[in-house]
């Protein structure tokens, strides 16, 4: 079943300095959020996450990463994690493939051992997929996470036909293009067509053509507004779209 997550980067440090890291994450689970995706990359996201999932980390399902070229330190980035999270994470990923080959036999070892869940790899850019390919053709995986919006949608090629054929987890980053695809919101009339599939605003369109897409299995938009996790945690419900409804969505988006 598709699902909406939540991002943290930048985001959950910008709802801390409002003084709202925990309303943000009490939010989120309240709306039915389940998937908090963060990074030792993100600055204090992973112990603020951390700190607002205090008593209700069972409802959660954490995915977080080991950033750094030194196999010693991601060691210790994921026991550090480990720590923060009760004893667990539930997807550890690598972040930007830095140092898979040096990091995948530690994570596996975790997963040997019950402490992650799974083992993912996650990459940014459209440069690196066929790197990416190449790790998820080992068969060492159990999840990816990569963009996917209107815009940016190189992951058709290649990736998701074949974390399709691998039935690989798909986590997607990156729904609104850090913000940018939200500048050409096209207003309520443009939406009309989408309002039968529970769709009322322009990010919550953009998140369901993502997860209307079935090789797609959870989108992590950030934000920094508990207002706008429920609105975004809405779009995680069906009806799903069809090829028609994915095509206004991209055209409204300005996708060639
Ligand atoms: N290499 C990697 O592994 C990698 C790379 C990039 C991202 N990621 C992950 O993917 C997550 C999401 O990607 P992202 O953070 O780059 O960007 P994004 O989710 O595409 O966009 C975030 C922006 O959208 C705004 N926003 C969110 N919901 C909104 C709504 N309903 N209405 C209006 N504005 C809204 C947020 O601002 P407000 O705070 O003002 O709402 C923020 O500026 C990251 O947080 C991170 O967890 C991973």
């Amino acid at each position: 079943m598709p699902a909406i997550g939540l991002g943290t980067w930048q985001r959950l440090e910008s709802a801390d300095r409002a003084g709202g890291a925990e309303a943000l994450v009490e939010a989120a689970l309240d709306a039915g959020v389940r998937v908090f995706d963060s990074s030792p990359m993100y600055g204090r996201a992973e112990q603020l996450l951390a700190d607002a999932l205090r008593g209700r980390r069972s409802e959660a399902f954490v995915a977080t990463k080991v950033w750094t070229p030194s196999p010693a330190e991601g060691q210790q980035q994921w026991a550090r994690a480990a720590g923060w999270f009760g004893g667990r994470v539930d997807l550890m990923q690598i972040h930007n493939l830095v140092a898979w080959q040096e990091h995948l036999p530690m994570l596996e070892h975790a997963r040997d051992a019950g402490t992650v869940g799974l083992v993912g790899a996650t990459h940014w850019s459209a440069g690196a997929f066929a790197e990416l390919a190449t790790v998820m053709r080992t068969g060492r995986l159990d999840a990816i996470q990569i963009p996917y919006n209107p815009l940016e949608n190189a992951v058709e090629r290649e990736i998701l036909p074949l974390a399709g054929d691998l039935g690989l987890g798909v986590v997607v980053m990156r729904p609104f293009g850090e913000g940018g695809l939200l500048r050409a919101d096209p207003g309520p009339a443009a939406l009309v067509p989408l309002a039968s599939f529970g769709v009322q605003t322009w990010p919550q369109a953009l998140l369901k053509w993502i997860l209307s897409e079935p090789r797609c299995h959870v989108a992590i938009p950030a934000t920094s507004r508990p207002d706008r996790v429920a609105e975004n945690a809405a779009a995680g419900r069906p009806p799903w779209f069809g090829p028609d409804e994915r095509r206004l969505v991209s055209r409204l988006a300005g996708a060639g």
